[in-house]
């Protein structure tokens, strides 16, 4: 029995690292004019389409109980069919896919399905800091293995890193936070080496549409390992609906009723006005995105072009997707303290590669698919002309 004293909460949760971003924004609040480079979204909000089904949904009577709990099988069935169509996955909606409040939620759900405690989940660093902080939260560990100097994946090294506790190997493609695009070689080897040693492999595509100069995007659910790949999407990027909350599941049959029980006990269901949304949504397609692409891509160009003039204060990795670049700086101060500095001194906000679990070398994530061309190009500005005040001042 605990003895009585003062109450305090998990030490599942209280040893999970806090999320920076908040902190960033805290120091942002603080700083009247600041520019964020931070900022993981698209300039763009969903297609205007899909907005007036609010309405309609508002006025039906069926709409407000709860609703399936693995998603209305309408979007379940418009997903299965985007993922035949554009991955060339093959996934019958009604065991298979699970609409979920957002990739987050996704990647929560298939830990818990497929993890016990103590169980080990490999990531490769630069991580997503969600994934980490949900593995963590369900009392298993992120055995971190770094990519290489590209950012790319090293598969001997992800081999060396599976034990007879490991569950699953995540990738991330196009990635959060490097945005490099891993090869279809990259990750069929991956796919295979999941199959071979009995684990899962967990794809992360929220970024799937975000690839330039000519980088394509590959699906390992493609490659017909349906008892292992468990890929995973997000309408809040490519739709600009990142506040509605709506994401989708590919998963094994096998995990199917697992997969529900965690869903009915977490949310019973994805919010059902996102969810008409997102099928107003899917059916307005892929070609919305890419309709905004052109434009993020100028960005990025112009973004690219000014850091690469800059040698001496940082390096970018070659990186043709998502909508970040994660820049190495050259100095031995700490990511945090310039990343504050940055802010308060400089009026730009970037995220500390500490975040994505980076502890040797500073590196910063600097993320433009939500900046309009004046405000990027005065961004990375501040950003270069901070850098050489601070590690030259
Ligand atoms: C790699 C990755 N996965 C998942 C998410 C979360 O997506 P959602 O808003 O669908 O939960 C993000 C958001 O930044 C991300 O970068």
């Amino acid at each position: 029995m605990r003895t009585p004293g003062p109450l305090a909460g998990s030490a599942r949760a209280a040893g999970v690292q806090l999320p920076i971003i908040p902190t960033v924004a805290g120091w942002l609040a603080q700083t009247p004019g600041a520019i964020s480079l931070g900022q993981g979204v698209a300039y763009y909000g969903p297609p205007p389409e899909a907005m007036r089904v609010v309405g309609r949904f508002l006025s039906t009577p069926g709409s407000h109980p709860y609703q399936p709990d693995a998603g209305i099988p309408e979007l379940r069935k418009a997903f299965e069919e985007k993922l035949r169509a554009e991955n060339g996955i093959d996934a019958p909606f009604e065991r298979r896919i699970l609409v979920t409040a957002g990739a987050n939620q996704a990647f929560v759900n298939a830990i818990l399905a497929i993890c016990d405690p103590g169980d080990e989940v490999i990531l490769l660093t630069p991580y997503y800091f969600n994934h980490e902080m949900a593995i963590s939260l369900a009392s298993c560990r992120a055995v971190c293995v770094p990519t290489d100097e590209n950012h790319q994946p090293p598969l001997d090294a992800i081999g060396a890193a599976v034990s007879p506790r490991t569950r699953a190997i995540v990738t991330v493609s196009p990635n959060n936070p490097t945005g490099v695009v891993y090869s279809r070689e990259a990750l069929s080897a991956i796919n295979r080496l999941c199959a071979l040693r009995g684990i899962y492999h967990i794809s992360d595509e929220a970024y799937e549409y975000f690839t330039y100069d000519g980088a394509e995007h590959f699906s390992p659910g493609s490659l017909g390992g349906d008892d292992h790949t468990i890929s995973i999407y997000s309408l809040s990027k490519a739709y600009g609906m990142a506040s509605w909350r709506v994401g989708f599941l590919v998963a094994p049959e096998h995990l199917f009723d697992d997969l529900i029980k965690i869903q009915d006990t977490v949310i019973v269901c994805a919010p059902a006005v996102s969810q008409a949304v997102a099928l107003e949504a899917l059916r307005a397609g892929r070609g919305y995105c890419w309709k905004h692409l052109e434009a993020i891509a100028a960005v990025r160009r112009k973004i690219l072009e000014r850091l690469s003039g800059e040698p001496e204060l940082l390096s970018v990795p070659a990186s043709q997707g998502a909508f970040y670049f994660f820049a190495g700086v050259r100095t031995g101060m700490d990511d945090l303290t310039l990343t504050e500095r940055l802010v308060r001194e400089h009026k730009v906000a970037v995220i500390p590669g500490g975040t994505f679990g980076i502890t040797r070398g500073c590196c910063l994530r600097i993320a433009y698919g939500s900046l309009s061309m004046e405000t990027a190009v005065e961004g990375v500005d501040r950003l270069i002309r901070g850098l050489r005040a601070i590690l030259r001042g």
